[in-house]
């Protein structure tokens, strides 16, 4: 019984002693040296190429090195019936409620003007130098809560939506598709915290941004996915977005005549938002893989049908 990494675009030189770290007797093997393929029994995977889960016939458990799972979903050939798990972990909902929070600061304390100001030679003493912030994060789920919470602790009005109504203390929280025209309603800025799914695929266009405040500003360390970067543009040169904190994009690294590199509006980071720690994620990955071992149940389990 073995695992197999593949992850065909990262460096697996910290995965590897964090495997060896977490339970050295482990038999772990990185794609594509694997060896007799019927020993493999788990595969854990970032960004395999579609079809090579099928080369193993006794796949038990497939275990995504980050949060989302969309880049397991997409396989085509992914095999029936095999349990996907993910990373849910501290130091994850760590790192991506700090990247909200600075993104939200960002905006809130004009830091956009004050950079361009400098550059200009501008000393502009008598402007008002915060935006007042009413903060909705879409997809509020285990990051969402999160950065909610340190928003809300901070002072801000915060509220979530997500599929189904949360419960969290001094949120105001809405959900589905009829609570989704309300929700824009209560807010002027925008976080967006879904995941990957058919249902959330450019969702970040102009019909939604038709329906938000004018002005609002967008904020999305999700997936490149749920955006239309023209509709994205569009919207900020019309007005109806006062600018966007981007984190993700549809093709990543983003091109280089992309035109988000040169809007003064778009402050862009290369997909850094949360980075797992392979150290906390290696531990996670072998408790679940001795829990299938043992017939025991599976955390972090994500659900193939809904898509997360
Ligand atoms: P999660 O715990 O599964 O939360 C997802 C939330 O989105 C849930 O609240 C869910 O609602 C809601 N949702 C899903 N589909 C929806 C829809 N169609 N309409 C409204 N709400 C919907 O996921 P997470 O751990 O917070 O992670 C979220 C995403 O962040 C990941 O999928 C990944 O793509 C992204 N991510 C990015 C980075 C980065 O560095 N940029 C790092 C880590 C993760 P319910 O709770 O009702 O199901
Ligand atoms: C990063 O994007 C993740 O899904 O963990």
């Amino acid at each position: 019984m073995s695992i197999v990494i593949i992850a065909p675009n990262k460096d697996l030189s910290r995965w590897i002693t964090a495997f060896n770290k977490a339970d050295e007797s482990l038999d772990v093997r990185i794609w594509p040296e694997t060896g007799d393929q019927s020993e493999i029994t788990c595969a854990v995977v970032w960004g395999h190429p579609a079809g090579s889960l099928t080369a193993f016939p006794n796949l038990k458990l497939i275990c995504s090195m980050g949060a989302g799972v969309d880049h397991v979903l997409k396989d085509p050939e992914l095999p029936d019936g095999v349990p996907i798990v993910r990373i849910v972990d501290e130091g994850l909902s760590f790192s991506m409620s700090n990247y909200v929070v600075s993104a939200v600061m960002y905006h809130h304390r004009r830091f956009d003007k004050y950079l361009a100001d400098k550059k200009a030679h501008i000393w502009d003493q008598p402007s008002p130098p915060e935006v007042d912030c009413r903060i909705g994060i879409m997809g509020f789920g285990v990051l969402g809560q999160e950065a909610g919470r340190k928003l809300k602790a901070l002072g801000f009005e915060v509220f979530g939506y997500s599929n189904s109504r949360k419960s969290v203390d001094g949120i105001k929280c809405f959900a589905g598709e009829d609570g989704l025209s309300t929700f824009l309603k209560q807010i002027n800025v925008l976080v967006c915290l879904l995941p990957a799914t058919p249902e959330t695929k450019g969702i970040l266009n102009r019909r939604l941004f038709a329906d938000m405040n004018r002005g609002t500003y967008l904020i999305n360390a999700a997936r490149g996915h749920h955006q239309v970067a023209n509709d994205i543009i569009e919207a900020i040169d019309n007005g109806m977005l006062s600018g966007a904190f981007l984190d993700v994009f549809e093709n990543e690294p983003l091109p280089k005549d992309h035109p988000v590199w040169e809007h003064p509006k778009v402050f862009i980071t290369p997909h850094i938002a949360s980075i797992t720690n392979p150290d906390a994620a290696a531990y996670q990955i072998v408790a679940n893989y001795k829990a299938m071992l043992a017939g025991q149940p599976l955390k972090n389990k994500i659900d193939r049908d809904r898509g997360y």
